[in-house]
C-alpha cells in the first residue's frame, strides 16, 4: 500500500488509536490537539462494557461494542509491544440491584447477553456478597465476567508512546476549520490527502454534516483512594441504578476507585458542579458504604461526543475527510474497531463487521 499524507484532527483516544495504527500501516500521520491525551478520554471510567453503556435495543451500538470489545485484547497486546500497558483488567461486571425495579432491569440485561451468546451469571443477595464484600443492602445482582476494563490514563500514555515511535507528529494547535485536503489552524495550514475528523464532542462544530448530529454531553467523575484503616476497593466494576442514576464504581490497580458517572445537557461547560459530586457520593455510598471514609482525590468533569442515535460516525463525509467521531458513552470501547475501520476504509478494503451502520451517510435519510 503506498503512503498517504493524513491529518488527524483530535487527539482523544479514537485520534489516537486511529494515528498509531495508521502510522503503523504505512501512512505519514500529523495530529492536531492542543492538549493530546486529555478531554473527554482523561476522564473516562475505563470500563469495556458494551452492555452496560447501551441498552437492549440500541442493537446498532451493541453489535459495535461487542465487535470492538473481541478485538481489544489484541489492541492491548500490540499496544504493551511499543512499550505502554493500558493495565487491560479481566475482572468483569457486577450488576447490582437494590429494588425490584432495578431487578427488573438487570433481567433485561441476563436475557440479552443470553440472546448473543454471552457469558453472565444470577446471583442472589448471598452470592453478591460473597463475590465482593462491603456492598451494601443489595437485592441480588448480575455477574458478567467477559467485560474488560483498562486505566484510561496508561491507556491514553501507551498511545501517545506508540504513536510517537510510528513517527506520528503531533501538534499542538486549535483546529479552526477543516476542508478536503487542508486544516485550518489558530496558527496556519496543513495540507494533506485525508483529513480524519476525531474531534470528540467539538467534531460538530467543524463539518456542516455533523453540526446537530455530534453534541457535547457533559459527564462528572470522582477519583478516590482508601485509606489504610477502609475496606480495599471492590475488585471488579459495580454498576448499579441509584434513585434512577446509573452509577459505576472501577477498581484501578494502584488502589484507586473512580466513580461515574453524571451525565448532562450542559453545552461545552467543562466545570465540576456540587450537585454532580453530592449525586455520585450518595449513590457510590448506597452501593459500597466504605467509600465515605476514602480520600477524595479529585474531581473532574468531560464532554463525551454523544451522537444524535448514540451510534459514532465512521467513514467518508466527503471525499478526502473521513469521521471518526461520535463515540457517544462508548470511545474507549470503541477504539479498536474504529482505528481498524479507518484503516481499512483508507486501503479500500471492507471494514470490520457492523461498521458499515456507522456510516455518516445515515443522516441524510
Ligand atoms: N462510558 C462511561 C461514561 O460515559 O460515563
Amino acid at each position: 500500500m503506498s503512503g498517504k499524507h493524513l491529518v488527524i484532527v483530535g487527539g482523544g483516544v479514537i485520534g489516537l488509536s486511529a494515528a498509531w495504527r495508521l502510522a503503523a500501516a504505512g501512512h505519514a500521520v500529523k495530529l492536531v490537539d492542543p492538549t493530546p491525551g486529555r478531554g473527554a478520554s482523561w476522564v473516562a471510567g475505563g470500563m469495556l462494557a458494551p452492555v452496560s453503556e447501551a441498552w437492549p435495543g440500541e442493537e446498532t451500538a451493541l453489535h459495535l461494542g461487542e465487535e470492538s470489545l473481541r478485538r481489544w485484547p489484541a489492541f492491548a497486546e500490540a499496544l504493551t509491544a511499543e512499550g505502554g500497558s493500558p493495565d487491560l483488567s479481566t475482572a468483569g461486571t457486577l450488576l447490582v440491584a437494590f429494588d425490584r425495579g432495578d431487578a427488573d432491569q438487570v433481567d433485561v440485561v441476563a436475557e440479552y447477553l443470553a440472546k448473543v451468546g454471552r457469558e453472565a451469571e444470577r446471583l442472589t443477595s448471598r452470592q453478591v456478597r460473597a463475590a465482593e464484600s462491603g456492598l451494601g443492602a443489595v437485592r441480588g445482582g448480575l455477574l458478567v465476567p467477559g467485560d474488560l476494563g483498562v486505566d484510561n490514563r496508561k491507556l491514553l500514555r501507551a498511545l501517545r508512546l506508540a504513536a510517537s515511535r510510528r513517527g506520528v507528529e503531533f501538534i499542538e494547535d486549535n483546529v479552526t476549520a477543516v476542508e478536503p485536503g487542508r486544516v485550518r489552524t489558530a496558527s496556519g495550514e496543513l495540507d494533506c490527502d485525508v483529513v480524519v475528523l476525531a474531534a470528540g464532542a467539538r467534531s460538530g462544530g467543524l463539518h456542516p454534516k455533523l453540526a446537530g448530529a455530534v453534541r457535547p454531553l457533559k459527564g462528572e467523575i470522582l477519583r478516590l483512594r482508601a485509606r489504610r484503616s477502609s475496606l480495599p476497593p471492590p475488585r471488579r466494576t459495580v454498576r448499579a441504578v441509584v434513585e434512577g442514576r446509573p452509577i459505576y464504581l472501577v477498581p484501578r490497580v494502584d488502589g484507586e476507585l473512580v466513580l461515574g458517572a453524571t451525565q448532562y445537557e450542559a453545552g461545552f461547560d467543562e466545570t465540576v458542579g456540587a450537585r454532580g459530586v453530592r449525586e455520585l457520593l450518595e449513590g457510590a455510598e448506597r452501593v459500597f458504604p466504605s467509600v465515605g471514609e476514602y480520600e477524595l482525590a479529585e474531581t473532574a468533569a468531560g464532554l463525551r461526543a454523544a451522537s444524535v442515535d448514540t451510534v459514532p460516525f465512521i467513514g467518508e463525509l466527503e471525499p478526502g475527510i473521513f469521521a471518526a467521531t461520535g463515540h457517544h458513552r462508548n470511545g474507549l470501547l470503541m477504539a479498536p474497531v474504529t482505528a481498524d475501520a479507518i484503516v481499512a476504509l483508507l486501503a479500500g478494503e471492507e471494514p470490520p463487521p457492523g461498521v458499515a451502520a456507522a456510516h455518516p451517510e445515515r443522516l441524510e435519510h
